[in-house]
């Protein structure tokens, strides 16, 4: 697990012949440029005071990866939110780690940028007393599912016609470990 610091500015490249980036936290003036990535890679939209309110409220987990040669250029990014809702089986209220949105520019994809995201924001997301970490994916989504399988997500349910065009989402969740 890294600090601070490293999640605030950490670079990494899979071989030399590919391309670097940094991971580093969203900031005000990031948001219109992860506002068109998401735009770009998924159906899904926000407007831009949705984004705003996830900075505000879990700026630790809003991270974005930009190109090391040229940080201005945001090519993936993630954000969480904490939500507090009732355990599956008592009514006591829990805290999990909701995933809102990951998306990584279709031509920098396969070089473990979402992974490292994913490595990156789980480990600030726990520091909410989260009891799980969970997730919607579409059920045709299938590279997002094994990058999810990679990290032990697991299909708990189907959630029928969550997406407003009618596709099936499937509820993933990892668990936390306990020590
Ligand atoms: C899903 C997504 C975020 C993955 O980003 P990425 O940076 O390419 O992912 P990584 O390079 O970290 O991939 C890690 C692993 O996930 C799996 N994976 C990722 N994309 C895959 C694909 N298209 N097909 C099969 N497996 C895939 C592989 O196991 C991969 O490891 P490998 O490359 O060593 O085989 C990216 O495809 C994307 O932005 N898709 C559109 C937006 C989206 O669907 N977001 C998720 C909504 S729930």
């Amino acid at each position: 697990m890294g600090t601070d610091k490293d999640i605030r500015s950490s670079s990494f490249s899979k071989t030399n012949n590919q391309p670097s980036f940094i991971i580093r936290r969203c900031t005000f003036n990031d948001i219109e440029e992860v506002k068109n990535v998401n735009e770009k890679e998924l159906p899904e939209d926000y407007p831009f005071f949705f984004y705003k309110s996830i900075l505000d409220n879990f700026p630790e987990s809003f991270l974005i990866a930009c190109l090391k040669s040229d940080p201005n250029i945001i090519v993936g990014y993630i954000m969480w939110r904490v939500e507090r809702i009732p355990s599956k089986d008592s009514l006591r209220l829990v805290n999990k780690g909701h995933l809102v949105s990951i998306a990584v520019l279709e031509e920098y994809r396969r070089f473990g940028i979402a992974s490292a995201l994913l490595s990156k924001s789980m480990p600030e997301i726990l520091k909410k007393s989260i009891s799980e970490y969970v997730l919607e994916v579409r059920v045709s989504n299938e590279g997002a599912i094994n990058l999810y399988k990679g990290f032990n997500y697991k299909t708990e349910t189907v959630k029928k016609k969550y997406y407003k065009d009618g596709e099936n989402a499937y509820y993933m969740v990892c668990k936390i470990e306990e020590e």
